[in-house]
């Protein structure tokens, strides 16, 4: 009976270092590969050390916050390289092991990263990507979530890609007359939803159209693909809250977008061509609780909500912010979510743990 005791007991310390040495290593820091030769890229360093495990590395890594996004481990040398920005790596570099180099991303400041923590509230976070710092606002809703993004971050012009990137959906939130604020989840058309995601720029509109007030930095986001938005007698627009709302492109023209103005210049274009289309996503928008509203300011350089320019078709409608009274501005939230890793129960401990304990 004791020698089953026994056995327990040290297949659990097993059990227990197994997680915390093999599970801290990996994934739970930021994604982690072995890279191909010609993905290594020195340029991005900004210092070496001596750490000899990844796991050191990382924390060295973590502890430059400001500075530093990811990390290369040579595993022969046990050599770490802080760099200030990241490389393009494909998941398939993962079983390339033609270098001994990891490459590791810490890009946990954000919300996703507060959301794996355990650190549940909902709340505006300035956080490091790239070397530039990055101000969103996390709105939490239990498993997932919505960064908003504030007009510093974009105009910093950080890449957006590692917050924006779920690209099925993204929430928009109104600032009405009055104060109040609504939001809509915005998709596809049903039709359209298995087909084509949503895409993001800062300051391009690779293939669509250009804004027809020409002020930087913008935000824009894009609905169907420029080649599908060129066909004529296509349907197109969006879903707002589960809503569909449609038109038939009578000319082709690629114009499917919604562009949100970070910059505090004024319109020079004052345009409007209302429909229900247009509005839809307006009219669809629920009321959102004050709890979570969104911090607003009338300082127009600063806070989350935007002047807007949105433009279908064709025939679908096209509504600049400055034309309407309905609403005051629009912010933009990028969806998170927990990875499945994380859904474990001590995982917000275990990870904890990575970060402040030398494990190895
Ligand atoms: C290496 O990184 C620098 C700085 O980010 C970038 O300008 C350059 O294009 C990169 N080179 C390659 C081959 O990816
Ligand atoms: C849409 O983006 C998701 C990632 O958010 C990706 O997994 C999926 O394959 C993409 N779908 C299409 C149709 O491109
Ligand atoms: C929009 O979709 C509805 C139903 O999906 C359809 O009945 C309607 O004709 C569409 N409108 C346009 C302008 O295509
Ligand atoms: C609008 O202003 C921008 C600069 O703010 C300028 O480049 C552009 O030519 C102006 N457009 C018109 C139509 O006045
Ligand atoms: C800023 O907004 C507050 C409340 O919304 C208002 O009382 C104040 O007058 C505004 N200040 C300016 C300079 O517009
Ligand atoms: C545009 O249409 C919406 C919805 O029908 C309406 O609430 C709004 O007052 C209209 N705006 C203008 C300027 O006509």
């Amino acid at each position: 009976m004791s020698n089953l005791f026994k056995f327990f007991q040290v297949l659990a310390i097993f059990v227990f270092y197994y997680i915390v040495i093999v599970e801290c290593s990996r994934s739970t820091l930021g994604r982690t590969f072995f890279i191909a030769k010609e993905s290594l890229n020195n340029s991005i360093t900004s210092d070496t050390l001596n750490a000899g495990s990844l796991l050191r590395c990382a924390r060295a890594c973590k502890s430059k916050e400001s500075t530093c996004s990811s990390v290369y481990f040579y595993e022969k040398t046990g050599i770490c390289s802080l760099n200030t920005g990241y490389i393009n790596v494909k998941l398939t570099e993962t079983q390339s092991l033609s270098t001994n180099v990891q490459y590791m991303e810490l890009r946990d400041g954000g919300c996703k990263g507060l959301l794996q923590m355990g650190r549940l509230t909902s709340g505006e976070v300035t956080y490091s990507e790239n070397g530039k710092s990055i101000t969103v606002f996390c709105d939490v809703h239990g498993d997932h979530g919505y960064s908003f993004i504030s007009k510093a971050a974009i105009s910093s012009l950080t890449p957006l890609d590692y917050v924006c990137q779920y690209k099925q959906e993204v929430m928009l939130r109104v600032l009405r007359p009055g104060g109040t604020q609504g939001e809509s989840v915005l998709k596809q058309l049903h039709q359209y939803q298995a087909v084509y995601n949503l895409s993001f720029f800062l300051n391009r509109y690779d293939g669509y159209n250009k804004p027809l007030n020409p002020l930087q930095p913008y935000f824009y986001l894009a609905f169907l693909p420029s080649s599908m938005a060129h066909v004529q007698g296509t349907i197109q627009g969006y879903n707002a809250n589960g809503l569909d709302f449609n038109f038939t492109s009578s000319d082709g023209n690629p114009n499917s977008y919604f562009i949100f103005f970070a910059g505090n210049q004024r319109f020079n274009v004052s345009r409007l061509y209302n429909t229900t289309m247009i509005n839809g996503w307006i009219t669809a928008a629920l009321d959102v609780s004050t709890d979570r509203y969104l911090p607003t300011t009338n300082q127009t350089d600063k806070g989350y909500f935007m002047p807007f320019e949105v433009h279908f078709g064709g025939s679908g409608g096209l509504m600049m912010s400055n034309m309407i009274t309905h609403v005051v501005g629009a912010a933009v939230g990028c969806r998170f979510a927990k990875d499945i890793s994380s859904q474990l129960l001590f995982w917000p401990i275990i990870y904890q743990l990575c970060l402040e304990c030398s494990c190895h």
